[in-house]
């Protein structure tokens, strides 16, 4: 199987650091047009691609960027892959003590940002008649979440049932949207941290605890993405692909 994004235009949202970095890579090797957004303009600098600092939060911003790309590449979006979000800093704390602004900064990225993007890009995929939108949610959405933050698990199981439902209703108009579920990788700061929380012999037992006996990598998790955005995938719609080394 050999995939090609040549001449497509191809939006990653959340694409400095990590998971979203790694996908940047592998769109723009093999031949994308790649329009990369993030909040952190610096830390997209090295990035083979158009690169926008924006906030994903926020709807006119998402529509800008949507459209600006669209001018620049002279066609509508041929994928959105959405992977903004992870748990900004938090930490665990019982449900009593949850500030209501820490839950909403969560939902917000992680799942409120993936509907706006998604509704910037599906005019234009409706009038080509096809597209590809891949939301990178997490175990978290599909069991509990190791973070312990209630948000998180919520956010990223939102994600989940928001690919489902548009997988319905973009279906008939040539679009799929799918989720992919990461297992932990230690890809930023937050990630780091909460690696250095466990005990080494909790670190040890979640090597020893994946059944492909070795920690997931951006990469890993960008082959599922391009699997999924390419023409193999076209029958495949609404549906969460874990890519966690095991079963
Ligand atoms: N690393 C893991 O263990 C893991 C596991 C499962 C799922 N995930 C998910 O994968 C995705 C990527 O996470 P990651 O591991 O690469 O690390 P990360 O959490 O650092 O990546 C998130 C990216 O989104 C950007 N971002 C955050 N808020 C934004 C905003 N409002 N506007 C624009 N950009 C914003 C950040 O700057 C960063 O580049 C996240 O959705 C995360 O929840 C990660």
């Amino acid at each position: 199987m050999n995939i090609t994004f040549e001449g497509q235009s191809v939006l990653i949202a959340g694409a400095a650091r990590g998971i979203g970095r790694g996908i940047v890579e592998s769109f723009a090797t093999r031949g994308a047009n790649v329009f990369a957004g993030d909040r952190l303009a610096d830390e997209m600098a090295g990035l083979a691609a158009h690169k926008t600092a924006l906030d994903l939060r926020d709807k006119s911003q998402v529509q800008a960027w949507v459209a600006g790309s669209e001018a620049i590449a002279g066609r509508p979006v041929d994928v959105l892959v959405y992977v903004a979000g992870g748990v900004l800093g938090q930490s665990a704390k019982p449900l009593e003590e949850v500030d209501e602004a820490d839950w909403r900064a969560i939902l917000d990225v992680n799942l409120t940002g993936a509907f706006l993007a998604a509704q910037a890009v599906a005019p234009g995929m409706k009038a080509r008649g096809k597209g590809r939108i891949v939301l990178i949610a997490s175990g978290a959405g599909l069991r509990t979440s190791l973070t312990g933050i209630q948000a998180y698990a919520s956010a990223k199981a939102g994600e989940i049932g928001l690919a489902r439902q548009l997988g319905q209703e973009l279906g008939p108009f040539g679009i799929t949207v799918n989720a992919v579920a990461p297992g932990f990788q230690r890809t930023s700061p937050d990630y780091e941290r909460q690696w250095n929380s466990y005990s080494p012999e909790r670190q040890a037992g979640m090597i020893e605890n994946t059944a492909r006996r070795r920690a997931g990598t951006p990469q890993d998790i960008a082959h599922a993405v391009m699997f999924l955005a390419s023409d193999y995938a076209d029958f495949i719609t609404g549906q969460v692909l874990s890519v966690t080394g095991s079963p």
